[in-house]
């Protein structure tokens, strides 16, 4: 059988992310399938700070409690994710009581108190924190968040340094998507390098591979592989899955109905995926992994969005009611053919 902790020992974790239901144990077809496929879980969404502290000062670490109680079960290597993002931020965090933006000093008081409140309750618990996402643009610039905005470039070492005050020994990660864009590549880089510079620790660089079927190719995947090992920090794959599905232009998001993106060209796998396809996306599958068997040295972790194609977050976006298959495991909890083939790799490496 396919066991895919056993064809990665000792080369990376292989893990999932968790929803609520998973967390909470009512979905056991899923929960047995984590139990046996992986050893290295993150939560989706509720270790996001709208979730975590909705109004200042006021935390709730029931789901989040919960989900490290189930990762410390069943003996799981724990991922926190993530301390310092712009979306899924509560709008107080950056609010004063008129609604205007609070001044800088406040926000990194906000920022510390968020942090060290999260990072010591899971201290020893939580191997490794996203401790900052998304704050890179395409083009290599910061990402012109309130975070940016307010504080300006240090909020990322400030986070970085908060974080390794709560608690030394955990790993912490910058975490980002399209990473193969070159400016993009180099922008992180260069952020990763502005907080080593400051002597403050940062021990991963994560991935997230958000992937379609044809991009991005996989030696701009390689080269930012390289490059972020050059900087000595760990790379980890952080939300890897693969979308089959025709990409919506940006500009049609907001236009198109449910009802029309069913119908329409956008929406063509509702009653199956084709065989051709599943070739195609086993074919990219396989080669992802070549590439990171290859280079299972500097990587650390790799880390699945998703346990079956049914809870893939890829179904509602960016039109809602869309069939995506970009997992590994189908709606049945069965694993897809390619799977095989990516354990016989990884044995025979
Ligand atoms: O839980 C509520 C539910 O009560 C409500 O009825 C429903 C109506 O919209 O929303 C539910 O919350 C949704 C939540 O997922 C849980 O399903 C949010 O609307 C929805 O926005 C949220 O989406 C998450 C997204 O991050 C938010 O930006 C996705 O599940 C999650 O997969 C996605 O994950 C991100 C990573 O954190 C960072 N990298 C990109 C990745 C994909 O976007």
């Amino acid at each position: 059988p396919v066991v895919l902790k056993e064809a990665f020992q000792g080369r990376f974790y292989i893990g999932t992310a968790l929803n609520l239901d998973q967390i909470w144990e009512r979905d056991g077809e899923a929960i047995a399938l984590v139990q046996q496929q992986f050893n290295s879980i993150v939560a989706e969404n509720c270790m996001k700070s709208m979730y975590l502290q909705p109004r200042e000062g006021e935390f709730n670490f029931t789901d989040a409690d919960r989900f490290v109680a189930f990762g410390q079960k069943h003996d799981m290597h724990l991922v926190g994710h993530t301390l310092i993002w712009h979306s899924q931020a509560p709008r107080w965090f950056f609010s004063d009581e008129n609604g205007k933006d609070v001044s800088r000093d406040v926000l990194i008081a906000r920022m510390r108190s968020h942090i060290h409140k999260v990072v010591s309750r899971y201290k020893g618990k939580i191997a490794g924190w996203d401790v900052v996402n998304e704050a890179v643009l395409d083009n290599g610039e910061y990402r012109k968040s309130k975070f940016y905005q307010i504080i300006g470039e240090d909020f990322i070492p400030l986070a970085f340094q908060f974080a390794h005050e709560a608690d030394p020994d955990a790993e912490l990660y910058y975490n980002d998507y399209s990473t193969a864009i070159p400016a993009k590549r180099d922008g992180i880089v260069k952020v990763v390098k502005s907080i080593q510079e400051r002597g403050i620790p940062i021990h991963g660089i994560g991935m997230q591979e958000h992937q379609g079927l044809y991009h991005p190719e996989l030696d701009e995947i390689e080269k930012t592989i390289l490059a972020f090992s050059s900087t000595g920090a760990k790379v980890m794959v952080t939300e890897l899955d693969v979308s089959v599905l025709p990409h919506a232009r940006e500009n049609q998001g907001a236009e198109i109905s449910e009802t029309y993106a069913y119908k329409n060209e956008l929406n063509p796998y509702v009653d199956g995926l084709p065989d051709s396809v599943m070739n195609k996306l086993g074919e990219r599958y396989v080669n992802f992994f070549k590439v990171y068997l290859k280079h299972s040295d500097k990587i650390s972790r790799v880390t699945l969005w998703g346990v079956g194609d049914q809870y893939s977050w890829k179904n509602g976006w960016p039109i809602p009611g869309r069939t995506d298959y970009p997992l590994l495991f189908d709606r049945n909890f069965k694993p897809k053919p390619f799977v095989q083939d990516i354990v016989s790799l990884a044995r025979n490496a």
